[in-house]
C-alpha cells in the first residue's frame, strides 16, 4: 500500500504458496511494515483469523485505521489535496516524519489513528526509497490516485472483516508463542537490519526469534539475508535459497543449502540476490 524498506513484493509467488501450503486456520504476520504480503494473501484465502503486528505504532496505525474505519480514512486521504499534483514542502514533510516516529503507541481514539494513519501514508509517499530513518524525501509524490487507493483500502478491508482480525503494535513475541497459526516472519536483516527501521533490532532479538520459532507449536516461514550468523541461527531448520529476480522476467526457484554466500550479478539489465527462507 506503500512504499517500505524491505518490502517483500519480490518473494510473493513464493512466499504466498507456502503460507497456503501449512493449511491452518489463523494467519499471523508479526512483522508487517507495509504489508506487502498479508495485502496479497487476502486476496488469495480467507483465514478465520488473522493477527497483523509491527512494533512501528504508526505502521500499526495505518492497518488499524483501514481495518476498523476504511470510510473514513479514505475521506480523510482524500483531503490531502497539496500532494496530488504537487510534493509537500520540506517543512512539512520534516514535521510529519518526526510525529510519525515520535508516536508510542497505537492511539485508541479514532480520531487520532486517523490522524496518525493519514500521517504516516503521506510521509511515506514522499520518502525516498521507504526508508523513514534516511529522512530524505524525493523531490516527487509516488503516483497514487484516490480512487484507487479508494479501491484498494475498500477491499482490504472486506477482507480483514471476513477474518476476526487483530492489528497490535508491539513486539513479536506473542506471535509466536501463543495458539496454533501459520507465522510469516520478515524480521529486519542481520546485516544493515538496525539502521533501517525505527525500532531497531539487536543481535539479541536476532537469538530471540530463533528461538521463539524454535519452541512455536504454529507453521512458520522466515526470510533473512543470506549470512553465516543467519545460518548459523537455523541450522536446526529447514533452510532454502530464493533468487529474487530485478526484471520483468521474473524467476523465483526454492533450492535446499546448506551455506550460500550472497551473489549479485548483472546479466545484461537482469540483477538478481537471494533471500534465505527459513521454515518450520
Ligand atoms: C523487513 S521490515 C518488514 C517489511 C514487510 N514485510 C513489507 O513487505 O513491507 C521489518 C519490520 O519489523 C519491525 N520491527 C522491528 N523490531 C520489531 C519487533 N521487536 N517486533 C515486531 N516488529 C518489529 C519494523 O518496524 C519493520 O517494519
Amino acid at each position: 500500500m506503500f512504499k517500505y524498506i524491505g518490502a517483500k513484493s519480490r518473494l510473493l509467488k513464493t512466499l504466498i504458496p507456502a503460507i497456503l501450503d501449512a493449511n491452518k486456520a489463523e494467519y499471523r504476520e508479526p512483522f508487517a511494515g507495509s504489508g506487502k504480503v498479508f495485502t496479497e494473501l487476502l486476496k488469495h484465502h480467507q483465514f478465520e483469523k488473522v493477527w497483523i503486528n509491527d512494533k512501528f505504532p504508526a505502521v500499526a496505525s495505518f492497518w488499524a485505521a483501514v481495518h476498523r474505519h476504511p470510510d473514513d480514512l479514505v475521506k480523510e486521504l482524500g483531503k490531502v489535496k497539496m500532494w496530488r499534483d504537487q510534493p509537500i514542502s520540506l517543512d512539512d514533510y520534516t514535521a510529519r516524519r518526526k510525529e510519525a516516529l515520535a508516536l508510542d503507541r497505537l492511539p485508541s481514539v479514532k480520531t487520532d489513528l486517523l490522524y496518525h494513519a493519514v500521517n504516516l501514508f503521506v510521509v511515506m509517499m514522499q520518502t525516498f526509497d521507504g526508508n523513514l530513518l534516511a529522512g530524505s524525501p524525493s523531490r516527487t509524490v509516488d503516483r497514487w490516485h484516490v480512487p484507487n487507493y479508494e479501491k484498494k483500502i475498500v477491499e482490504l478491508a472486506g477482507h480483514m472483516n471476513k477474518s476476526k482480525t487483530t492489528i497490535t503494535a508491539g513486539d513479536f513475541e506473542p506471535l509466536l508463542s501463543e495458539g496454533d497459526a501459520v507465522v510469516y516472519c520478515d524480521p529486519p536483516y542481520w546485516s544493515q537490519g538496525d539502521g533501517l527501521y525505527p525500532h531497531t533490532f539487536t543481535a539479541d532479538d536476532h537469538f530471540r526469534l530463533s528461538k521463539g520459532l524454535r519452541n512455536s507449536k504454529s507453521r512458520w516461514l522466515v526470510s533473512y539475508d543470506v549470512h553465516d550468523v543467519v545460518l548459523g541461527l537455523y541450522s536446526w531448520a529447514d533452510v532454502g535459497r530464493v533468487r529474487m529476480e530485478y526484471s520483468s522476467s521474473r524467476k523465483f526457484w526454492w533450492a535446499k543449502v546448506e551455506r550460500v554466500k550472497i551473489k549479485y550479478s548483472a546479466q545484461g539489465r537482469n540483477k538478481w540476490a537471494e533471500e534465505l527462507l527459513i521454515r518450520g
